[in-house]
């Protein structure tokens, strides 16, 4: 969602915060602003739309200071305009603040200030952290938003910077992320590591309740109640191509291309094959409850609850362990006995999105065993989490998700054979599930190859209004993923369903204009996927049919087929999901989508 990027230092800001900016733009944005202190005053634009219109409004004539805040914006509070874009001055234009998050007590702070005689500019909730700062300022920054930060309520991830100390920023965190990183004699405040690692891969992490005082070259940490606070450096070890397109021409397709390699990571140090078993050290100290547990609940959103989804399947196939899967922000409303033998997996590529930092703080409060699978490696789920998984799959910059998705399956198996090897998995059923999985990263590259016949499918489907999408056991995940890739990307309207619900309701859109794409491989509930096929033939209805390679019956059933290679049953979905990402991405470029920024989406939604 919002990202901000601070610089110090003795460069020219400008351009620093302008390819900050560009960096951070997956995450989703409507509008975007840059302050920069130049001889004791701020200078600020702001504009609606992308980082190219803040820049052609700069023009050619960037100012030269050697400060600055920036920040984009995602629409929560009043509409996307460049009043409500940030950073937010206060009264007098002489301190800046960019913010993320929501300040919840606003409408009374924005009161209290308005009696006081500050004259507000947006309709935003962040302005008012800017007024507030002016309101307690005497001279030194850090003091006055120390003193602010006691009277707001609510999370927020700030930057700001005074014409009074134009060789300071002040950044703070409770609840949303920000990350400071050190080179040389410059310093760099962001949200997100993507905008920090063109710089420097030497960061320090902020910590909730933290205040931080960053000048040329260094920072100083303390709580808001005034207590020093240490904090070593460490280095980045995700690899800077990573963030580029490297010649395809979106991160979308980059990513999906990727997704051997992060498999082939997944897996990599974490198979004992000899043994048929899995070694995964970060849960390694919590072992012994892991393993006593009485039941597992995986609490994740979007592309990951569908991981989740899988992971039950995998889990419950291998081991006796009751697994439920629920969305973190449903799981909010659920009244359920969370006692010390209940482990929940909170799943999240960001590890920052709102609804699972709430969970996860709700189950460590009840005394349950919290775990994280979470890429960003100092990510708040990452933190908080009694102990963790990391995918290790480098950073995903398309807001739709697909390499980061099985990356997370993969060690969902993992931990499916972690388990079941210590319960009723046989040593040759364990030697087996561990070939394969290293057979996977083979087998999805020859997938891979098989774009242009999923790119042509998808030029004859692009133009429809709806798809349904159908799986039954491994497969339903895959289903309910591929019909929201299409969704979030080519803006199509796709519904995944169960294949075995297909009667109760959606058969009654089925005809002619309706294509339905279904996972049929050669498994234990083909022949109940083909006589799906059948009922949706016999309503005239297009079918595109994902299965085995070589399946003429299937080839002669369905309009289209989109094979797969032979693989063990349980592991189909790390092959038909590729087909399905790839058919979404295609759809998406031949109907003109923004396929890495769709509308009104967010890499990391960080409000509830
Ligand atoms: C957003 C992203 C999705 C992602 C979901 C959950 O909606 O656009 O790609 O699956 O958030 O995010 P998380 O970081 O918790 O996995």
């Amino acid at each position: 969602m919002c990202g901000i990027i601070c610089y110090l230092g003795d460069r020219p800001s400008l351009p620093i915060l302008l390819n900050g900016l560009r960096r951070l733009e997956y995450r989703g944005y409507d509008s975007s602003g840059v302050a920069v202190a130049v001889n004791e005053k701020i200078h600020c634009r702001k504009a609606v739309g992308k980082i190219s219109d803040l820049a052609g409004l700069l023009g050619d004539k960037p100012w030269t200071g050697w400060g600055g805040i920036a920040h984009t914006r995602w629409a929560t509070h009043g509409v996307p305009s460049p009043e409500n874009a940030h950073p937010h001055g206060d009264c007098r234009d002489r301190i800046f603040v960019v913010h993320n998050g929501i300040i919840e007590n606003y409408r009374q702070l924005r009161e209290e200030l308005r009696d006081k005689g500050h004259r507000f500019r947006s309709s935003t909730d962040s302005e008012v952290l800017a007024h507030l700062i002016e309101e307690y300022y005497r001279g030194d920054l850090e003091d006055a938003v120390n003193s602010a930060l006691q009277r707001v309520d609510g999370t927020y991830g700030i930057g700001v910077i005074s014409a009074g100390n134009p060789s300071q920023i002040v950044v703070a965190r409770l609840g949303s992320p920000l990350i400071l990183g050190i080179r040389d004699r410059e310093i760099f405040a962001a949200s997100d590591a993507a905008a920090l690692m063109s710089h420097t891969r030497e960061v320090a992490y902020l910590h909730d309740g933290e205040v931080a005082l960053l000048k040329p070259g260094s920072y100083r940490i303390r709580t808001l109640s005034g207590m020093p606070m240490n904090r070593s450096v460490q280095t980045l070890d995700w690899d800077m191509s990573s963030a580029e397109k490297r010649g395809y021409p979106h991160f979308m397709l980059k990513e999906v291309h990727e997704q051997p390699e992060v498999v082939g990571e997944a897996i990599r140090g974490r198979l004992i094959e000899a043994e048929g078993l899995a070694k995964l050290g970060g849960v390694e100290r919590v072992w012994s409850r892991l393993r006593n547990m009485r039941r597992l609940i995986i609490l994740a959103c979007g592309t990951s609850y569908y991981a989740g989804l899988l992971g039950r399947y995998v889990i419950e196939s291998c081991t006796n362990y009751p697994v439920d899967v629920d969305l973190a922000s449903e799981f909010q409303y659920r009244k359920l006995n969370l006692q010390a033998r209940t482990a929940v997996l909170a799943i999240s590529q960001s590890g920052e999105t709102a609804d699972i930092l709430a969970v996860v703080r709700e189950v460590k409060r009840r005394g349950a065993l919290s775990l994280g699978l979470v890429n960003v490696v100092g990510s708040t789920v990452a933190r908080l989490t009694d102990a963790g998984i990391y995918n290790h799959a480098g950073p995903e910059i398309s807001v739709a998700s697909t390499k980061v998705f099985v990356s997370q399956i993969a060690i969902l198996y993992l931990v499916g054979l972690l388990l079941g090897r210590h319960q009723q998995m046989s040593l040759s059923e364990g030697q087996e599930f561990v070939h394969e999985l290293r057979a996977l990263p083979g087998r999805m590259r020859s997938m891979l190859a098989r774009a242009p016949a999923i790119e042509e499918i998808a030029r004859r489907y692009a133009r429809h209004r709806n798809l349904l999408y159908l799986g039954r056991r491994f497969s339903y995940p895959v289903a309910m993923e591929g019909a929201l890739k299409m969704k979030e990307v080519s803006y199509l309207h796709a519904e995944g369903y169960a294949a075995g619900e297909m009667k109760h309701g959606p058969l009654a859109l089925v005809d002619e204009s309706f294509p339905t794409v279904c996972l049929a491989p050669r498994d234990s509930v083909y022949r109940k996927m083909i006589g799906n096929i059948q009922e949706i033939k016999s309503r005239k209805g297009p079918v595109i049919a994902v299965g085995t390679e070589g399946d003429t019956h299937l080839a002669e059933l369905a309009d289209d087929l989109i094979e797969i290679p032979q693989c063990g049953e349980m592991f189909t979905p790390f092959l038909s999901v590729i087909a399905l990402q790839l058919l979404a991405y295609y759809v998406a470029r031949e109907r003109g989508c923004d396929i890495d920024r769709p509308r009104n989406l967010a890499k990391s939604v960080t409000v509830q």
